[in-house]
């Protein structure tokens, strides 16, 4: 049985704040830990830039957002959003007892709507989240609003693979072993529904145009797990 997109930002907060507490447990495992290797790989990437502002939308528990705080500490804000009250709440926890200085701000926002100023930011990831946005290419617009000229975006996002092994793959854990685990530990709908943003997102090539339909650049890609996962470096020009 297929689950249905949630149509609303109301549906997918609700999902997302009844996964939060069993949430950075579940990405371990599930991942094998792999995602804290491309978190940490998405932070190598943010660019020096002393003063900068820093932006993560979607943060969820804050995991990339407190990697950077404490690789970048050269920039003057680091600022993460989203739309579940229960994700930031473990994030802003996180975030107090991680003994950061400036410590990381959060607030509650939509990707659609950021409520910042036009070219505040030097930097904006999204990992993990654009998948889940309702209106995609209105957050794309928003991101290169709030970037100012040279800003970077970086977008680690799962792709679904449409040929070979990693397919085949792909639909077994994907589509059973991992609603499985996430049911036994978790949320059993949202954790079928992850299969399912995954089947109905940009593939690479319509997130590439994507990007530059908005004015962006695609500057550098990584892809891991033979494409199913990718790490994807744009810029404003
Ligand atoms: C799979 S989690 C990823 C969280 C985090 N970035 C990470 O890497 O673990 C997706 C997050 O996107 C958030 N989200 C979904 N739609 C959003 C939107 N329109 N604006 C901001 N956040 C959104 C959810 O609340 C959730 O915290």
């Amino acid at each position: 049985m297929s689950i249905q997109r949630p149509e609303s930002e109301a549906k997918i907060a609700a999902m997302f704040d009844r996964v939060a507490p069993r949430y950075d447990l579940l990405n371990r495992l599930l991942s094998a830990r792999q995602d804290q290797r491309w978190r940490r790989q998405l932070t190598a990437m943010v660019p020096f830039r002393p003063e900068g502002r820093y932006l993560d939308v979607a943060t969820g528990t804050g995991d990339v957002l407190l990697s950077v705080a404490r690789a970048r500490t050269e920039y003057q804000e680091h600022l993460g959003v989203d739309i579940s009250a229960e994700m930031l709440a473990l994030a802003q926890k996180k975030a107090k007892t991680s003994g950061l200085k400036p410590t990381p701000q959060f607030r509650q926002m939509s990707a659609e709507r950021l409520l910042l100023p036009d070219g505040a930011f030097d930097c904006l990831s999204i990992s993990f989240g654009l998948r889940n946005v309702v209106r995609r290419d209105q957050a794309i617009k928003e991101f290169y609003r709030v970037l100012g000229p040279g800003g970077v975006l970086l977008i680690l996002e799962f792709f679904l693979p449409r040929k070979g092994l990693m397919a085949w793959f792909f639909q077994l854990y994907f589509h059973r072993i991992l609603p499985f685990i996430g049911g036994l530990l978790s949320d059993r709908e949202a954790y079928r529904y992850l299969p399912e943003s995954v089947g109905s997102f940009y593939t690479p090539e319509a997130m590439r145009e994507a990007l530059y339909q908005q004015g962006f650049t695609v500057t550098s890609s990584y892809s891991y797990l033979f494409g199913a996962c990718r790490l994807i470096q744009a810029t404003k020009v």
